[in-house]
Formats: structure tokens, C-alpha cells, sequence
């Protein structure tokens, strides 16, 4: 549906001369929600102003739909008002002069391709109900709370049936519980739909909500790209590791093989985790393990066990979170039973799911990354 590729952008000002976007490629299949996601200031907006045409590449080819919208190489550029894209911003962008329903309507009502009044009012009603408004439909646009007026912005976007739609924070400005909300609304419609939707947050709980593919960009490149669930059980680099969820690091060796996998020797105790391509005995590794994959006891359950020691524990509602320690280190763990009354000092043993523990090798300090395993790159189709 989409393709990029050798995406750039460099910015040039008086004095200084930044490079936003470094090289991008990546294609976004028809009728998926893709995230754009990553830190404050790696390229995302820039990516996603670019795919709008409201930024001119430095270099690089893009395609919506098999049409080239942009070829740095043969000088194309197609401006955003005739690219097949819906565009929702952080900022709301609602006209304050308007009711609800001019709102929508307004972009039937501009342009070359206006359709009479009454026609963009009647469309304008079926995108209003698409975003459940329709009881509010002829009131002040500025009477909307921030999810409804988010939601006209979305009802806007979609008016003109573009093949793709794009979001940049749109939820950024609303509450925690107003958030959580909205992406699932938004996730309905674009289903509904079955619109190709690039979306782009910094927040990584978002991003796993909500997407069909996760994109991770830093520093103006793409760290890796998966399906949410993959990103996050399967993370193939230290960055992306701890940036997506929580994850405890151990750094350790491969001491031997035991029953097809490998046994890592950390300074806490043996670790057993999954065969990994191109990591043997010998190797420096380090073990990335997530909160929910250690159980916690009161009492030693195997010799490979873990003794810690409780500081603090927090109640979530559905489970607790626990940080111990173990030989100086802090380690994060969650657990969905009640471990009743257990307190700071108490003595607990850990013990630790290797099947669900991610391995990266270490060489000169820094952790390799590990390469995509094949059956990823085709589990989307
Ligand atoms: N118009 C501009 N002129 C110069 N530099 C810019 C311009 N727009 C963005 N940049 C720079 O490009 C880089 C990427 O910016 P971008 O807005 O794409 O980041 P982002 O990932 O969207 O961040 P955030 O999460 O904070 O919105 C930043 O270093 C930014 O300062
Ligand atoms: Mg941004």
C-alpha cells in the first residue's frame, strides 16, 4: 500500500544542519494499522509529514497506493492536497466558528471537487455517527470536551474517503482514562473501515494497543519492525528491549547446553533460555527477562532458584509489582496472586521462565543485535 524507501531528510538552517530522517524503508501493507514509534525527537513527525507531503524529502521514493507520490530522482512531488490521505494532529485543528457537522463537512464544501450543501451535510451525519457524535451535531464546535472534539477531527479526516489515514499523537492531549478509550475507538473505525492507518506515538503501551505492526525508530532510523507481539516477547536489540515494557538485564556466560538450551551463569544464578543463532558456550550474553516471567515464593523451590530480598511492592488492581533485590541488583517482578503481607526485607525466592527470557550477545561491552528470525517477516500476511 505504502513504500518507502531511502527516505532522508536533512534540515538546513543558518547554522545548523540536521539530519531528521536517515534512510528509511519500510512498506506498510493495505488495511493495517501501522505505528510509528520511538522517543521525542527521532523523526517521527517528520516521517509522517513527509508521507502527507507537508515536508519535502532531501532524498528518497515514496508510493501510496502503486502511484509515486515522491521520487527524489526523477522530481516528483505531489502536494498534500492531491495525496489519498486523511490527516488527524495532536492539536484538535476544529474551526471554532463552526458547528460539529460544518466542521466535517467542510472538506466536501472546498476545492476543485465540492459536492452540494446538503449532500456534504448528509455525509457529514454518516461519519459523525461512525464516531458516535451524532447527538451533537449541530452544536458550537468549541462546546466539545477534548474527546469529542478529537473525535470530530477523526469524523473530518475520514470525510473524503482517503485510502490512508494518518495520526500524529492524536490522544496525547487527553486524560489517562479518555486515552485508553479513544484508541480503542479509533482501533473500531479503522477496522471498520479496513483503512490503512500510520500512526505515530512515543508511547509504547499505546503502540502495542493498537497496531497491527510496530515500526521503532531512534535517532532518525528504524531500530526494528514487528508485529506488537513480537516486539515485545521477542525484542531483537537491547534498545528496543527497554523500551518497550520493562525489562530486568543480566549480563552473564553461556557455561554449557543442558536438554537443547542454553545454561547462562549470571552473578544471581543459572538461567536456562532458548537456543539463540550464533550464541555458544564460552559467549558473553546478556539475558533480558520481563517482571511476569519470574514467580516469587516464599520458599526454595529448585537449586536454580534466586534468593532476594523485598523492598517495595505495588498493588496494580489485577496484580502486584514487586522490586527486590538480589546481590545489589534491583529486579522488577509482577505477580497475580497475592503474596500476602509480604513486606520490605522479607526474604523470597525467585524463579525464573527462561523459555520467555531473550538472550543478546555481548562483544567489547556492547550487546549485537540478533538478526529477525524468518517466519517474522511473513507473519503479518
Ligand atoms: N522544521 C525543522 N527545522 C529544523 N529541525 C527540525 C524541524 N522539524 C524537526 N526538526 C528536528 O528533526 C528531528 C526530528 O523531529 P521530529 O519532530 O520528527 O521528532 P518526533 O519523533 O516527532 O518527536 P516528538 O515525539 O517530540 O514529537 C529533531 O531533532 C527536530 O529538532
Ligand atoms: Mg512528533
Amino acid at each position: 500500500m505504502i513504500s518507502v524507501s531511502g527516505l532522508v531528510k536533512r534540515f538546513e538552517g543558518r547554522d545548523v544542519r540536521r539530519t531528521a530522517v536517515t534512510g528509511l524503508d519500510f512498506e506498510i501493507p493495505a488495511g493495517k494499522l501501522f505505528t510509528v514509534l520511538g522517543p521525542s525527537g527521532c523523526g517521527k513527525t517528520t516521517t509522517l509529514r513527509m508521507l502527507a507531503g507537508l515536508e519535502r524529502p532531501t532524498a528518497g521514493r515514496i508510493t501510496i497506493g502503486g502511484a509515486t507520490v515522491y521520487d527524489g530522482a526523477g522530481g516528483t512531488f505531489v502536494p498534500a492536497n492531491r495525496r489519498p490521505i486523511g490527516m488527524v494532529f495532536q492539536s484538535y485543528a476544529i474551526w471554532p466558528h463552526m458547528t460539529v457537522i460544518e466542521n466535517v463537512a467542510f472538506p466536501l464544501s472546498v476545492g476543485a471537487d465540492r459536492v452540494p450543501r446538503a449532500r456534504a451535510h448528509a455525509r457529514a451525519a454518516e461519519m459523525l455517527a461512525l464516531v458516535g457524535l451524532d447527538d451533537v451535531a449541530q452544536r458550537s464546535a468549541t462546546a466539545l470536551s477534548g474527546g469529542q472534539q478529537q473525535r470530530v477531527a477523526l469524523a473530518r479526516a475520514l470525510i473524503r474517503e482517503p485510502k490512508v489515514l494518518l495520526l500524529d499523537e492524536p490522544l496525547s492531549n487527553l486524560d489517562a482514562q479518555l486515552r485508553e478509550r479513544m484508541r480503542a475507538e479509533i482501533r473500531a473505525v479503522q477496522q471498520q473501515l479496513g483503512i490503512t492507518a500510520v500512526y505515530v506515538t512515543h508511547d509504547q503501551s499505546e503502540a502495542l494497543a493498537i497496531s497491527d505492526l510496530i515500526m521503532l525508530m531512534d535517532k532518525g532510523a528504524i531500530v526494528e519492525t514487528g508485529v506488537p507481539q513480537e516486539i515485545y516477547r521477542r525484542p531483537r536489540s537491547e534498545f528496543t528491549a527497554n523500551f518497550i515494557g520493562v525489562a530486568n538485564a543480566f549480563d552473564g556466560t553461556v557455561s554449557g547446553v543442558e536438554d537443547g538450551a542454553l545454561v547462562v551463569a549470571t552473578p544471581h544464578g543459572l538461567v536456562r533460555v532458548p537456543p539463540a543463532a550464533g550464541i555458544a558456550p564460552g559467549d558473553s550474553v546478556r539475558v533480558f527477562v520481563r517482571p511476569e516471567n519470574f514467580t516469587l515464593s516464599r520458599r526454595r523451590h529448585t537449586p536454580d532458584d534466586w534468593e532476594a530480598t523485598v523492598r517495595y511492592g505495588i498493588y496494580q488492581g489485577d496484580c502486584w509489582d514487586y522490586t527486590v533485590e538480589v546481590g545489589g541488583a534491583e529486579i522488577r517482578v509482577r505477580v497475580h496472586k497475592e503474596k500476602a503481607g509480604l513486606t520490605h526485607g522479607d526474604v523470597v525466592h525467585l524463579q525464573l521462565d527462561g523459555a520467555e527470557a531473550v538472550i543478546m550477545r555481548v562483544r567489547d561491552g556492547n550487546v549485537v543485535p540478533s538478526m529477525p528470525p524468518p517466519a517474522l517477516e511473513h507473519s503479518l500476511s
